[in-house]
């Protein structure tokens, strides 16, 4: 298995790759690209951890050999948010970043599974798609939106609101990946129950818990541990489910005749290659159902703004 990391001397990159180095099965390989100077220095710094995976840094001049071969492409290049910006407000720097890489891919390892974590991942998947078409080799099935964040944050914070091992709580989280786009079904969450009260405070807590992390870091970026550990686990379940075993994981993709958007988290059972089944994501609350309709027409704008990016 060869996971190549797009952007990986930047926060997400280097504790994601950190993660993959120590996770990763035996035998595997890391290849680690950045513009960053400093990138072939966190792959020698990464490769005196004692474990059976190989890595290799790969500087700017270099990103189609890092491609060449990879079974998995993360892609954490590009900015992150100040305080005061939204996710769209990277569009400008990280739209043309992600096309770029984008086309690598598809000259270099077309086949590949792609997970994109650079934002605004609703429009940025959308451009990735286009890309692909472009080139004449998208495969929906190989395609995601790395909401996992979205995921993890809501288990941490529903374990320490009901006093539970966060072990225990799974949560299903839904539509796109930037405020009120992210939907947790709160609802659905077993071996617990919420008032209306704590529904109503929780739901924008896990929306906002991005800009939480943007203005505690006070300028110095958003997340990056916690994303790293995300992207981490999608990635890792991406290879065992590409080992063969079941798992399913919620994740931002292409989903053919959804009355919702043409992008949008679902329960994902994973295989192989990629998508191997989209489930459905089950009965919604009302306080849901409404959340789900007044944002729809927000994540279709922004993954329109995706495709007449690459469109033109
Ligand atoms: N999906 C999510 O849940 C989620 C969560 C947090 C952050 N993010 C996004 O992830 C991205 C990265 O965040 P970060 O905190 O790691 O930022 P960072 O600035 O620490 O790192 C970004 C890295 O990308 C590199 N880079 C820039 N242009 C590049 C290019 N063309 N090719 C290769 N590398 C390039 C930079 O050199 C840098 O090392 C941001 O867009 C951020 O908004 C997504």
């Amino acid at each position: 298995m060869k996971v190549a990391v797009l952007g990986a001397a930047g926060g997400i990159g280097q504790a994601l790759s950190l993660l993959l180095k120590t996770q990763l099965p035996a035998g595997s390989d890391l290849a680690l690209y950045d513009v960053a100077p400093v990138v072939p220095g966190v792959a020698v710094d990464l490769s005196h951890i004692p474990t059976d995976v190989t890595v290799a840094g790969f500087g700017a001049d270099n990103l189609a050999e890092a491609l060449t071969g990879a079974d998995i492409v993360l892609i954490p290049a590009g900015v992150p948010r100040k305080p005061g910006m939204d996710r769209s407000d990277l569009f400008n720097i990280n739209a043309g970043i992600v096309k770029n890489l984008i086309e690598a891919c598809a000259d270099n390892c077309p086949t590949a599974c792609i997970g994109i974590i650079t934002n605004p991942v609703n429009t940025t998947v959308a451009i990735a798609a286009e890309t692909l078409k472009a080139k004449g080799v998208y495969d929906k099935n190989k395609l995601f939106g790395v909401t996992t964040l979205d995921v993890i944050r809501s288990e941490t914070f529903i374990a320490e609101l009901k006093g539970k091992s966060t072990s225990e709580i799974h949560v299903p989280v839904i539509g796109g990946h930037s405020g009120t786009t992210i939907l947790p079904l709160l609802s659905q969450v077993e071996g617990v129950s919420f008032t209306d009260e704590e529904v109503a405070a929780l739901t924008p807590r896990i929306q906002n818990a991005g800009t939480e992390v943007v203005e505690a870091k006070a300028g110095g970026g958003s997340a990056t541990l916690s994303m790293g550990q995300a992207a981490a686990r999608f990635c890792l379940s991406l290879v065992d489910a590409m080992q063969g075993k079941d798992v399913v994981e919620y994740t931002y993709v292409q989903v053919d005749g959804s009355e919702d958007a043409a992008f949008f988290a679902h329960p994902v059972r994973l295989g192989k290659n990629g998508v191997e089944e989209i489930l459905p994501y089950g009965e919604l609350s009302a306080f849901e159902k409404k959340a789900k309709e007044d944002m729809l027409e927000g994540l279709r704008g922004d993954i329109q703004l995706g495709v007449d990016f690459v469109k033109g």
